[in-house]
């Protein structure tokens, strides 16, 4: 279900705006901006500015370059269906190549996002990703080259150009079975990077930034795999002075929301620690969040791990089985721990973005130290030895087991898109 809090849309007043979109006009509407309050100040960077996204926005914002709609209309070839590469809860994505803003020279490879609905809550996460991909600058953040809005006779536009990242989402290749399994040191090294990125966010900035919608298809692969966060239309600026939490209306993404968040609209930056904790499951058993498909008992991923815990023998049945045993056993249950400390109903237990990024930067130490031996062993009659080894056993039978019900599996990655709004209960700022 895709049901966002409706908002009155100042912005469509504006034609044409030929510099960054101006956000003091926009201040009324919007309910992340709070530009002339005093800000707790979370970062460790600056503990003594007060600057507000927006102030940071007016100064930074000039290194986005403004498009006109016919510009991104020549560069993905009329929007042309063959360019299309992806579509999400906001619009779909594009292919395209642009000039150089003087028109000489090679022309840029980049993504262009049109907003399917650009009035009301589609501007609203528009100018967010505007705001926030402006300010913001770090190697795992995507880059946000500039943006189109026009309001014309037919009607609102709004696009935003991306740098191009070749190998799309960590959602597609954990996912998609046409695909070569992402190997296990990949899969570490993107987590890493999209770690990095959050705590940045939470930590390292002026303001603190709480990105609200984390989840697999947002974390890009550049083409080193390298992991960059997209999507920031759902991002807050974190609590004003003297306050623990942002009140907002719930949204983001069923399988990914932090359930404190979801019951009281509170929230924080231990919100996205929760998805980041989400994620790391995924990673580790190549299941999705949520999979309709499977049986009841299974749909749930976070349900389902709890059979498997890090310190039981039968912990490696949660691993993806298309990872064919090669993994370090020692790092996958470092990692299935830390999930789980973010993963704590009280969110005061959960761990911060730094303490995660050391934390996984050990579990790929412990990774690349271990002997990668590939066991090969007569068949067991149950799934697993019971004495694990470093580098988990699975049997022949189990494997074959295995490979049906990944093939079963297929279909579940199909589920449609599943940003919602998940409940109006609570409190909107
Ligand atoms: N900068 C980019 N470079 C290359 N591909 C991209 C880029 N941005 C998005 N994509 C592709 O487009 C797809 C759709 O992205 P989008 O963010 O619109 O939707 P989503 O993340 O799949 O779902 P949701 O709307 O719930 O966030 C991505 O999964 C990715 O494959
Ligand atoms: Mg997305």
């Amino acid at each position: 279900m895709k049901c966002f809090q409706r908002i009155k849309c100042p912005y469509s007043k504006h034609r044409n705006p030929k510099s960054a979109p101006n956000l003091s006009e926009m201040s009324n509407s919007s309910d992340f901006i709070n530009s002339k309050t005093s800000r707790t100040v979370k970062s460790s960077a600056s503990a003594t500015s007060q600057r507000s996204v927006p102030e940071l926005y007016e100064e930074k914002a000039h290194n986005l370059r403004v498009f006109s709609f016919s510009e991104l209309r020549n560069a993905t070839n009329g929007f042309s269906k063959l360019l299309k590469i992806g579509e999400g809860g906001f619009g779909s994505v594009y292919k395209g190549l642009i000039k150089p803003p003087d028109g000489r020279g090679d022309r840029t490879v980049v993504a262009v996002k049109q907003l399917n609905n650009s009035g009301g809550q589609g501007h609203k996460q528009w100018l967010a990703e505007v705001q926030f991909l402006g300010i913001v600058e770090h190697p795992n953040l995507v880059k946000l080259i500039g943006y189109c809005a026009v309001d014309g006779e037919r009607g609102i536009q709004r696009l935003l150009v991306y740098e191009f990242m070749p190998n799309r989402s960590l959602e597609h290749h954990l996912f998609n079975r046409m695909l070569p399994a992402l190997p296990w040191n990949t899969r570490l090294r993107v987590v890493l990077g999209a770690a990095q990125g959050l705590a940045y966010l939470h930590e390292e900035l002026e303001v603190q930034v709480i990105y609200r919608d984390f989840k697999s298809s947002n974390v890009l692969l550049d083409e080193d795999f390298n992991a960059k966060l997209s999507d920031f239309g759902l991002a807050r600026e974190g609590p004003m002075e003297g306050q623990t939490h942002v009140s907002t209306a719930v949204v983001g993404t069923n399988g990914y929301a932090a359930p404190d968040y979801i019951e009281t609209g509170h929230l924080t930056a231990e919100s996205d620690v929760w998805s980041f904790g989400v994620v790391l499951y995924e990673l580790l058993t190549g299941r999705h969040s949520l999979e309709q498909n499977r049986p009841k008992t299974e749909q749930k991923l976070l349900d389902w791990v709890k059979r498997f815990p890090a310190e039981g023998k039968r912990f490696s049945m949660l691993m993806d089985p298309r990872l064919e045993n090669r993994y370090s056993l020692t790092a996958a249950k470092k990692i299935a721990k830390l999930a789980d400390i973010c993963l704590s109903k009280n969110r005061r237990e959960r761990p911060k973005m730094s303490e995660i990024v050391e934390s996984l930067k050990q579990a790929i130490k412990i990774s690349e130290e271990g002997s990668p031996q590939q066991l090969s062993a007569p068949e067991l009659v149950d799934d697993i030895a019971i004495d694990e080894p470093d580098q988990v056993y699975v049997s022949k039978s189990a494997e074959r087991r295995m490979s049906h019900l990944a093939k079963l599996r297929e279909n579940a990655t199909a589920i449609g898109k599943r940003r919602f709004l998940i409940m109006q209960r609570a409190k909107v700022a």
